[in-house]
């Protein structure tokens, strides 16, 4: 007697941790699995390159949150001065993160170039020039749908528009032209110009994916 009514509670106790041991474990794994699941699709902005029909891109709503690599002012190309735009060049944390491991810009990079028009003239300001309004937005992306491997798009509706297309066919013919040459004969790394932005520049050479003369 003495013996069953002490040995009952080591029974049923030996029973409730196996059954939770069994069970249980099982039960926090799948409770593991649906939170880290949740956690990621709550988390993940929209990141690498959206299409509507076809190759028409969908302009990156949320770039203002993705990696910025570098800027520039007063870019120009021509023998025009006085230029006093802004260009800022932001890329896909995706894309970022693949630059950095290996240097080579992963499938699905895409790159947004924000123009944006300057100032100088507000206090404490003196000499400087700081930004203002945004005057263009162009896009290039690296994904294997295309049949060179890269599109270009512009989302600037008209020269002096502030408000940008939702969307954008790939740029085509001689409009694609210049895009594709300046892109391919002066850039430092595959048709980015990453001679232009100093921290991927320093992990480029670093690994030696530089093309020759840079
Ligand atoms: C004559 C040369 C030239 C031409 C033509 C040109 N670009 Fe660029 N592009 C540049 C330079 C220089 C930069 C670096 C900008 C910076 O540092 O702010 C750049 C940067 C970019 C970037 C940022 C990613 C990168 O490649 O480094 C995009 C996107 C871009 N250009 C799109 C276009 C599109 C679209 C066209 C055609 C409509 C075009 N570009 C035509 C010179 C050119």
């Amino acid at each position: 007697m003495t013996n069953s009514r002490s040995r009952f509670p080591v029974l049923a106790s030996g029973f409730v941790f196996r059954f939770v041991f069994r069970f249980g474990s099982w039960f926090a794994v799948l409770l593991f699995v649906a939170a880290l699941s949740h956690a990621l699709s709550a988390q993940q902005p929209i990141d690498g390159p959206q299409y509507t029909s076809g190759n028409t891109l969908v302009r990156p709503a949320n770039y203002r949150e993705w990696v910025f690599i570098g800027s520039g002012l007063g870019l120009t190309y021509d023998q025009s001065a006085n230029n006093t735009t802004f260009t800022n060049v932001f890329v896909n944390p995706a894309a970022y993160r693949g630059f950095v491991s290996t240097c080579k810009w992963p499938d699905k990079s895409v790159f947004v170039l924000e123009f944006r028009a300057s100032a100088t003239d507000a206090p404490p300001n003196t000499n400087g020039r700081f930004q203002t309004r945004l005057t263009g937005i162009e896009a290039e992306v690296k994904d294997a749908r295309f049949a060179d491997g890269w599109a270009f798009y512009n989302f600037r509706l008209k020269p002096d528009a502030t408000v940008m297309a939702d969307t954008a066919a790939p740029l085509a013919g001689q409009a694609a032209a210049s895009c594709v040459e300046c892109h391919s004969k002066n850039t430092a790394v595959e048709r980015t110009f990453v001679q232009f932005y100093p921290t991927l520049l320093e992990v480029a050479r670093a690994k030696g994916t530089l093309k020759p003369g840079f």
